[in-house]
């Protein structure tokens, strides 16, 4: 009686059109309510896709998105974890590049990963499961043609902060040898936070007079003198940190490491509650060709600032001219605990301007390169401009000491400004013709 009274009256309130919009939300309400998104069907081939690259045993996820069992008991943490846009980590704004190894989920994904949670995280019908993904393990790069493992191990302490490591390898090569892909690969990920493997060629002056084979701390940046920052990375050979993969090169492309370099491991250690060992793996594959493209790290530097104390947003900027035609391939902004925002910026020689990545949170525990899904092609004269800001504040949860005027330095309560970028060029050109003057006395002392 009373339903049908509701129905009368509803017949008369509502247009036709509006009752067949109120009959599909309600139906579709019904649905969701009696049919929440189910892990085996709906949920796990978002984890496969996006999260079990780190969720897995052996990688830097803290738990395993493998199966239900070890899913189910983080279905809230999920749940705002997604919501929140802290996972997966990802820090580019989505409005400027393209790149090959972005990780963003999209709003309905987020939905699915919410809606699962709040209906207590059903499993569904595990037969409704996507097969399970084949993850490779050990080397993604292939038999190395080539290891170095550091030749003592590092004891990380259960707690506390561990200093920036440095050890020098030498490479033992009497030729130049090209290098197709590489990797570097912790023997225990859960304390490693992230690694660089740096070429050091035989002129460079970067940590001369420190001894190889053993840890040591970059000295102390001294603040009197200019910092010294054309001693910079020479080559970036690969990095390591949680998700991101190995340096495997287009065929045709290879970096190039001279004969008589070293290898320079950067190394950032973070204690996890439990005493760990590393002893950390560098693994090579030499192009098995002449190569036709070389690829090299440089990057855009400023090393003269002096962060004043407490300043909030504290701006930062430096850029690099090519003086030839090269392409640009991968970006990957560095800075410390007080960097806040990182932007790249192309100026072409005609003063047009275009953003190619903007970072406006950055975080510094994840050292993430971008990889652009286009190379650009930088005519000579273009400019690749690089604004970073930091955040010096008593309101930065990073900020070791707001009461301090911070200085250029390595170790991780100085700061640095650093845009990488990938260039790619014909492997014959000699780098000196890329290179401003002013920047060419800083290479060949590298
Ligand atoms: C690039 C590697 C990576 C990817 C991809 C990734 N995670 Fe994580 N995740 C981590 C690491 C490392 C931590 C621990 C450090 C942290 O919380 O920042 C973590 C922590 C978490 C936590 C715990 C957060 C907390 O507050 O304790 C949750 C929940 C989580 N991830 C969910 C996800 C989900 C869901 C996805 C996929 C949509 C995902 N993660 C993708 C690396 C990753």
């Amino acid at each position: 009686m009373v339903k049908l009274m509701i129905s009368t009256e509803f017949d008369t309130l509502l247009s036709a059109a509006f009752r067949v919009a109120l009959g599909f939300v309600s139906a579709a309400f019904l649905a969701q309510a009696q049919n929440p998104p189910s892990f085996a069907k709906d949920v796990l081939p978002i984890l496969q896709r996006e999260c079990q690259g780190c969720h897995r045993p052996g990688e830097a996820g803290p738990f395993s998105m493998l199966t239900y069992e070890s899913t189910r008991p983080w279905a809230a943490a999920m749940k705002e974890a997604v919501k929140t846009r802290k996972m997966p980590p990802w820090f580019a704004d989505a409005r400027y590049g393209k790149f090959t190894n972005g990780r963003v989920l999209s709003d309905a994904e987020i939905k699915t990963i919410s809606d699962w949670a709040d209906a207590k995280a059903p499993e569904g019908d595990p037969k409704d499961s996507p097969p399970p993904v084949e993850w490779t393990e050990g080397w993604q790069i292939g038999p190395p043609d080539k290891i170095y493992q550091l030749p003592i191990p590092f004891d990380v302490p259960a707690s506390g902060v561990v200093d920036y490591q440095h050890i020098i390898v030498q490479s033992g090569f009497t030729r130049d040898m090209w290098v197709q892909a590489a990797e570097v690969r912790p023997t225990d990920r859960a304390v490693v936070h992230h690694i660089i493997a740096f070429i050091r060629e035989p002129k460079s002056n970067w940590f001369r007079g420190e001894p190889a084979g053993q840890f040591f701390i970059a000295p102390q940046a001294k603040t009197k003198e200019q910092p010294d920052t054309s001693a910079l990375p020479s080559d970036f050979l690969v990095g390591y940190a949680p998700g991101q993969p190995a340096e495997i090169l287009a065929p045709g492309q290879a970096k190039l490491i001279k004969a008589g370099s070293d290898i320079v491991f950067q190394v950032h250690y973070t204690p996890n509650g439990h005493a760990r060992r590393d002893q950390t793996r560098l693994g090579i594959v030499f192009a098995k060709e002449a190569p036709k493209q070389r690829v090299l790290t440089l990057s855009a530097t400023n090393g003269t600032f002096l962060i004043p104390p407490g300043d909030p947003n504290y701006r930062v900027d430096a850029s690099f001219e090519v003086m030839t035609q090269v392409s640009l391939s991968g970006l990957h902004p560095h800075m410390h605990g007080r960097g806040k925002d990182f932007l790249y910026k192309l100026t072409y020689p005609s003063g047009q301007t275009e953003t190619i990545l903007s970072v406006p949170h950055y975080n510094w525990h994840w050292q993430n390169w971008y990889t652009l899904e286009k190379p650009i092609v930088l005519p000579k004269g273009a400019k690749i401009e690089c604004t970073a800001h930091f955040d010096n504040s008593p309101n930065n949860p990073d900020n070791a000491d707001p009461k301090r005027a911070v200085p250029w330095g390595e170790q991780s309560w100085d700061e640095m400004m650093v845009g990488f970028f990938n260039l790619v060029f014909p492997a014959d050109m000699p780098v000196e013709k890329i290179l401003p003057p002013k920047n060419i006395a800083g290479i060949a002392s590298r």
